[in-house]
């Protein structure tokens, strides 16, 4: 289906310009920056750099994924951010409208980090589906909203395991993020809410 759908753009890239662009892709768990190959997108998609970095303790992971994808402007500034406990994870996602225009460097902008008056109760295990509340957390920026997660999912280039988290999270996140992101990702949901 998706050669299928590629070949229509080749074709009416000949025929109509700036129907279906054309966007470097690759991954990488261990990293931000990968090696692309350029290929075409389908229909109506952007090309899109997502960047992941995910802060656990000391164990600092970076993922990059860049390809094409539909424009979501549920993500403020391209920014989600998630804190509670030892974590701290960011995930950017900047989109671009020209052919191969995301082949270059991303950086994360500037995280804001100043506080927005919100506190959430902090939370964080791993290998069990319930944590020990460690007292609250001050939210910042653009989190305005408190998330509770219990359930499986996989930091980038780590196996699944069992987590429960809770903590500060960018507005709606529930929704998005488990479409959004590509280094994390979720296997499981037991819980997954956000207030
Ligand atoms: C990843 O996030 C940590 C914690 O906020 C920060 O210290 C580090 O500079 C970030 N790394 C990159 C490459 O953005
Ligand atoms: C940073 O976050 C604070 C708290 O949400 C907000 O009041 C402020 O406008 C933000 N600053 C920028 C530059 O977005």
């Amino acid at each position: 289906m998706r050669a299928f759908l590629s070949s229509i753009c080749i074709f009416s890239a000949l025929i109509v310009t700036g129907l279906c662009l054309i966007c470097d892709h690759c991954v990488n768990l261990h990293g931000h920056s990968c090696e692309t190959m350029s290929s075409p997108c389908k229909e109506e998609e952007m090309c899109v750099t997502m960047l992941e970095n995910s802060t656990v303790g000391n164990d600092k992971r970076l993922s990059v994924f860049k390809g094409c994808e539909k424009y979501d402007p549920r993500i403020p500034e391209g920014i989600i951010l998630y804190s509670g406990g030892p974590v701290f994870f960011i995930g950017y996602t900047e989109y671009c409208k020209e052919d191969n225009c995301n082949s270059g460097t991303v950086t994360v902008p500037a995280i804001n980090m100043t506080e927005n008056g919100l506190k959430c109760p902090a939370c964080y295990i791993k290998g069990s589906y319930e944590c020990t509340e460690v007292g609250d957390i001050k939210c910042i920026g653009n989190q305005e909203q408190c998330v509770e997660y219990s359930g499986e999912l996989r930091l980038p280039g780590a196996p699944f395991e069992k987590y429960e988290y809770k903590g500060c999270v960018t507005t709606g996140a529930c929704d998005f993020a488990p479409s959004v992101l590509r280094g994390l990702s979720f296997l499981k949901k037991l819980k997954f809410t956000c207030m």
